[in-house]
């Protein structure tokens, strides 16, 4: 059987949903939180609220502009973690809520797998195995992945993930959240050599980014007290070397992870995958080292629930169905 599934992507602040018929993913509905702005970082209890402010009308939209009806829909998918409880919660009860009423099974989704098999919403598509870098604000991983429902950590971070170090970073300089973005346009008219931090070596193919946000506190701190103005001055310098840095540790472990594997085939995945810096080190590498690179549209890189309804697809042909009682967080074996 080909399914038609609406899936559902509530984990952090982005309420989603999405259809897809026959392995085709047909819309990506997408409602984002602004109101997280003013508070430098995402509030849970407001990110939950805005959920269930917007979810009605995000899986409306889905439905109507890929003119499904309720009677066509073979299972209902959601996120079921890692993310927020408060999030997560107001997707699954709305989950459970219609596969309920309308008699179909309910699909459960690991929210960082999806964000590896956002590779199959669009071509080119990777063939397995491939490694995956999973980068987002919650997590950073290198994932071997061997099939669509079967992947292994190799690597993660130890302590903040890769977005949280930008969007850190970018609070200390006083830029609005999320400051991953912003990072990147200011970075793209500086100086990456302008200025060095020091960073946390880990071992193996695990990461840490909790010593260079302490370098680069401690660094604008004393820049600062000769000059109180050092920050808006030297913006774009300050950027463009701190992202330099970060994407220099995320590709070292890369490196190493596809000499240990002997693995070319290489992705990148989660809403960091959309920084420019990291995309050109990584053709830049995929040269050297006759890489096949792949790398999401936009859209696809951060949160959405096209990328839940890819992997609820495979899900389903294997008939993995989750109970009416399941509850809104798993124990994971990617990401948890
Ligand atoms: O995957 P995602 O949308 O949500 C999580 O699951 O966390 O990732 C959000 C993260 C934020 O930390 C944001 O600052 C970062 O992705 N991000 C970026 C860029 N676009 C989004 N970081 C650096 N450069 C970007 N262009
Ligand atoms: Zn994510």
């Amino acid at each position: 059987m080909r399914p038609t599934i609406l899936a559902i992507e509530s984990s952090c602040d982005e309420t989603s949903a999405s259809v897809i018929r026959q392995g085709k993913v047909l819309n990506n509905v997408v409602a984002s939180q602004n109101v997280h702005q003013k508070y430098g970082g995402v509030v849970p209890e407001l990110a939950s609220r805005a959920h269930q402010q917007n979810i009605l009308q995000v899986v409306n939209e889905a439905m109507a502009s890929s003119g499904t009806k309720n009677s066509q829909i073979d299972a209902i998918a959601f996120t079921r973690g890692p993310g927020l409880m408060g999030s997560l919660l107001v997707g699954v009860s709305f989950a459970k809520g219609m596969a309920l009423a309308l008699g179909v099974p309910l699909v459960e989704v690991n929210h960082m797998e999806a964000h590896v098999l956002a590779h199959f919403i669009d071509d080119p598509k990777p063939a397995f195995p491939f490694l995956c870098l999973t980068v987002s604000g919650g997590h950073t991983q290198i994932i071997l992945v061997e099939d669509f429902l079967k992947m292994k950590v190799l690597g993660q971070t130890q302590d903040d993930a890769v977005g949280e170090a930008f969007d850190k970073a970018a609070k200390i300089m006083g830029l609005s959240y999320p400051g991953g973005p912003l990072i990147d346009q200011y970075a793209k008219l500086g100086n990456p050599k302008a200025y060095s931090f020091s960073e946390t070596v880990m071992p193996g193919l695990d990461f840490s980014f909790s010593g260079i946000k302490t370098s680069f506190l401690y660094f604008l701190r004393d820049q600062k007290k000769n000059d109180p103005l050092f920050v808006e001055k030297n913006l774009n310098d300050i950027c463009a070397s701190l992202q330099s840095k970060l994407v220099h540790m995320l590709l070292k472990k890369l490196k190493l992870a596809s000499a240990q594997t002997g693995i070319k085939h290489i992705a990148i995945a989660g809403g960091v995958a959309a920084n420019s810096g990291l995309r050109n080190e990584l053709k830049a590498t995929a040269q050297n080292l006759g890489w096949e690179i792949f790398i999401p549209e936009f859209q696809y890189c951060t949160d959405n629930a096209a990328m839940i309804a890819v992997a609820a697809h495979y899900k389903f042909l294997k008939e993995q169905f989750s109970e009416l009682d399941v509850s809104p967080l798993a124990n994971m074996s990617v990401g948890g």
